[in-house]
């Protein structure tokens, strides 16, 4: 059993471990030629700077937390988000989603994500969009009995992303006045 609440600063331990996991995860799911283009996660540190700092304007990512009902001290999930603002208007943008094993299966997942699209319809958004690895088959079929829109293939919509180098590379360029 959980309750779900936003997540908190002492939280940060519990979810740095996680994005671990997630990512233990992921390379166990992927094809044995996968090509791994992501930086390393974020520290502990950075994570309570940049989601829990005091200027509420300041903080770059919201989060609810899937708490153990038995032992309230211990994270058996969590979902981060952020607001996200296209010629579309007001929506959100979820980062990344995890259940701890041992508690898959009872409603987590779903109550996690119901969280999020509750906070973001009282906020306005009309929009709630995330990426998933196709190869991250469990997770797929987790999302597909939520009959979301799947853009990369009805829009042909493909993400891209400019990890630092690159991105060095492009604001060298950059003339603003
Ligand atoms: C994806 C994940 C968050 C789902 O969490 P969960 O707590 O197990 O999901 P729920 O218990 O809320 O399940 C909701 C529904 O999805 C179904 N479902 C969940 N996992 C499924 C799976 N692997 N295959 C098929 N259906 C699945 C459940 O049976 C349930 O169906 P129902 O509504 O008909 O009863 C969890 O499996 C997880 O953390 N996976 C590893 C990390 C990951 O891949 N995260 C997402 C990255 S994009």
């Amino acid at each position: 059993m959980f309750t779900i609440r936003e997540g908190r600063k002492e939280d940060c331990r519990q979810l740095v471990d996680m994005f671990a996991a997630m990512d233990a995860h992921l390379k166990s799911t992927a094809d044995p030629d996968t090509k791994w283009t992501d930086d390393p996660n974020v520290c502990v540190q950075q994570l309570e700077e940049d989601g829990f700092c005091v200027e509420e304007s300041q903080r770059r990512f919201r989060i609810f937390v899937a708490q153990s009902v038995a032992d309230p001290q211990t994270l058996v999930g969590y979902v981060f988000y952020f607001p996200k603002y296209s010629r579309k208007g007001r929506g959100v943008w979820m980062e990344s989603m995890y259940v701890k094993r041992e508690c898959r299966g009872t409603g987590a997942g779903v109550a996690l994500m119901a969280a999020v699209a509750n906070r973001a319809l009282t906020d306005g958004c009309q929009r709630f969009e995330w990426s998933c690895r196709e190869y991250n088959h469990g997770s797929m079929a987790f999302y597909k009995k939520l009959e979301p829109i799947d853009v990369t293939h009805d829009d042909q919509d493909i993400v891209f992303r400019l990890n630092a180098p690159k991105m060095r590379q492009l604001a060298a360029r950059a003339d603003l006045s």
